[in-house]
């Protein structure tokens, strides 16, 4: 059975997704081109750095090392503006009682995100305590789909990766989850989550079991 559970946290436990797409565009208009949504979803599960690279690749922007630092911090200073306004109701349906579950059966919780501003939005919406280990981009030097995330996680566990299951709603992040040796919950649509050992809509389908 599942020893310890990894949850990804945008788009699993929280739809950040809508603020970093605001921002993201905000960024893009400024440069003068548009930025729509099919665009980010490229962009999920994918690092601040990444994300940029990808952006400025769409809209055909050449740009200095210097130039980049200036729009991604330019990019995340909008962004947390917007998720200073988070609280505990944007948490995606289940959840939260689905990690209070796993807790009262004993399975050890870590957090294994891409982003730096996880700790931040754990605090706004109160679920800090819910984390054995927070695995997060401050931690981290290589991006999903390299395993490193999720290869920390289970170590700050005490477990081996195998008797770890990963949650994730984007394919670089399932396949972060296969290359490290754990189980893969893909949470989202099974057409683009094809490598995730079974695929759920939300966390909310799992409270039943
Ligand atoms: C991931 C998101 O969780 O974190 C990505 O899915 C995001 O969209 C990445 O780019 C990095 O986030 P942040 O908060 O460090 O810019
Ligand atoms: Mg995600």
């Amino acid at each position: 059975g599942m020893k310890g559970a990894i949850f990804d946290l945008d788009g699993v436990i929280v739809d950040t997704a809508k603020y970093h797409f605001l921002a993201w565009r905000s960024l893009a208009e400024k440069l003068g081109f548009e930025f729509t949504e099919a665009h980010n979803e490229r962009l999920k599960g994918v690092s601040r750095v990444e994300s940029l690279r990808i952006l400025l690749e769409v809209g055909g922007i050449e740009a200095t090392e210097e130039e980049r630092l200036m729009m991604a911090d330019n990019k995340n200073k909008e962004y947390v503006n917007y998720i200073s306004q988070l609280d505990p109701s944007e948490i995606l349906p289940g959840a939260k009682e689905y990690l209070e579950i796993l807790r009262s059966q004993g399975v050890k919780i870590a957090l294994g995100s891409a982003s730096k501003n996880a700790e931040f939005i754990l605090s706004k919406l109160n679920i800090t305590d819910l984390f054995d280990a927070v695995i997060d981009g401050t931690k981290v030097s290589k991006a999903k789909p390299d395993p490193e995330v999720f290869l920390q996680a289970s170590t700050a566990l005490q477990l081996d990766p195998s008797q770890c299951v990963v949650f994730e709603d984007a394919e670089a992040g399932v396949q972060a989850g296969k290359a490290a040796g754990c189980q893969v919950v893909g949470i989202g649509s099974p057409d683009i989550l094809k490598e995730a050992d079974i695929v759920v809509a939300g966390l909310y389908e799992l409270l039943a079991q």
